[in-house]
C-alpha cells in the first residue's frame, strides 16, 4: 500500500467570514499555525503515510506555498508534499488533487483542513482498513439529535435514529476507484458533499470505522470557540 493525503483547503469560508473578517477559516492561526498545518501534522505521524498534497484557493497558492515551506523548514513533517489549486465546488477541489497524486500511489485519504482534531489513530484504523481490502471507508458517529426531512418550514417524516451517521473525515479510498467514479460524477452532472457519496452512488461498498466525537468541523462563527479552547492533537 502507498498511501498518501489530500488535505483541502481550498473553500472560501463563506459561513464564517464576517466572524473573521475575510480570513478563510483554513488560515486562522490556532496555536502558532495556520489550521490547515495542524492535519498535515498529524498526517506526518500516520505510519505508512506517504505523502500529502494541499489544495489551496488559485488566489492564495503563492503566500500559502511560502507558509507551508516555512513551516517544514528542516523536513519537520517527514513527507513529500505538493501544492495545487483547488475548484469552484469541494468535489472540484477533490478531482484536482486527485490528478495531483504520484503513479506509485495506490490509496489516498481526503480530508477537509476544516476538521483539525482528528487523530493519527484515526487515520492509521483508515489505512488498516484500506489494507485490507476496503475500496471505501470513512469514520462516523451516532447522531444525537432528532433527525426530521422538511419542506417549507413543515415536516415530513422523522428519520428513525438508530440508522443515522455523522460522517467525518479522513475519509480513505482505493486510487483507482476514486478517480473512475470522480470521473463518473462529473459526466452524470452528481453535486456531493463528501467522497463516500460518489462511491456510493457509483455502487461501492463504502465501509465504516467509529469516527471521534472531538474530530467536529468549523463551520459556523460559535465553532470558533473550539480552536481557542482546545489543544492541538498533536505538537506543531
Ligand atoms: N473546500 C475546498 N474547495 C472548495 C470548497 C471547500 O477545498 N471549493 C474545502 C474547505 O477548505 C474545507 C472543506 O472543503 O476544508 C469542507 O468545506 P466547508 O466546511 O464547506 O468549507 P468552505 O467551503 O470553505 O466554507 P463555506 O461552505 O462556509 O463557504
Ligand atoms: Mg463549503
Amino acid at each position: 500500500m502507498h498511501c498518501w493525503s489530500i488535505i483541502l483547503a481550498a473553500g472560501s469560508g463563506t459561513r464564517l467570514s464576517e466572524a473573521t473578517n475575510g480570513v478563510k477559516k483554513q488560515f486562522l492561526e490556532w496555536k502558532g499555525a495556520p489550521l490547515f498545518w495542524h492535519s498535515a501534522i498529524t498526517f506526518s505521524h500516520t505510519t505508512r503515510m506517504r505523502g500529502l498534497i494541499f489544495v489551496f484557493p488559485e488566489e492564495d497558492i503563492e503566500e500559502a506555498t511560502n507558509t507551508l515551506k516555512n513551516l517544514d523548514f528542516g523536513r519537520r513533517l517527514g513527507l513529500p508534499w505538493k501544492v495545487i489549486a483547488g475548484g469552484a465546488r469541494r468535489q472540484d477541489s477533490v478531482y484536482n488533487g486527485l490528478q495531483a497524486l504520484p503513479k506509485e500511489c495506490t490509496h489516498v485519504l481526503v480530508h477537509d483542513a476544516a476538521r483539525p482534531f482528528f487523530s493519527a489513530a484515526l487515520s492509521n484504523t483508515l489505512l488498516d482498513s484500506l489494507s485490507e481490502g476496503a475500496q471505501a471507508v470513512i469514520p462516523a458517529i451516532p447522531v444525537t439529535d432528532t433527525i426530521k426531512v422538511t419542506q417549507n418550514n413543515t415536516v415530513c417524516h422523522t428519520l428513525d435514529r438508530s440508522t443515522l451517521r455523522a460522517c467525518q473525515t479522513p475519509q480513505g479510498f482505493d486510487k483507482k476507484m476514486l478517480i473512475d467514479v470522480h470521473n463518473k460524477c462529473n459526466e452524470e452532472g452528481w453535486e456531493v458533499t463528501d467522497d463516500a457519496s460518489i462511491a456510493e452512488q457509483a455502487g461501492f461498498t463504502v465501509e465504516m470505522v467509529e469516527g471521534e466525537a472531538t474530530n467536529c468541523k468549523i463551520t459556523n462563527p460559535e465553532d470558533l470557540a473550539m480552536i481557542e479552547s482546545k489543544e492541538p492533537p498533536m505538537p506543531i
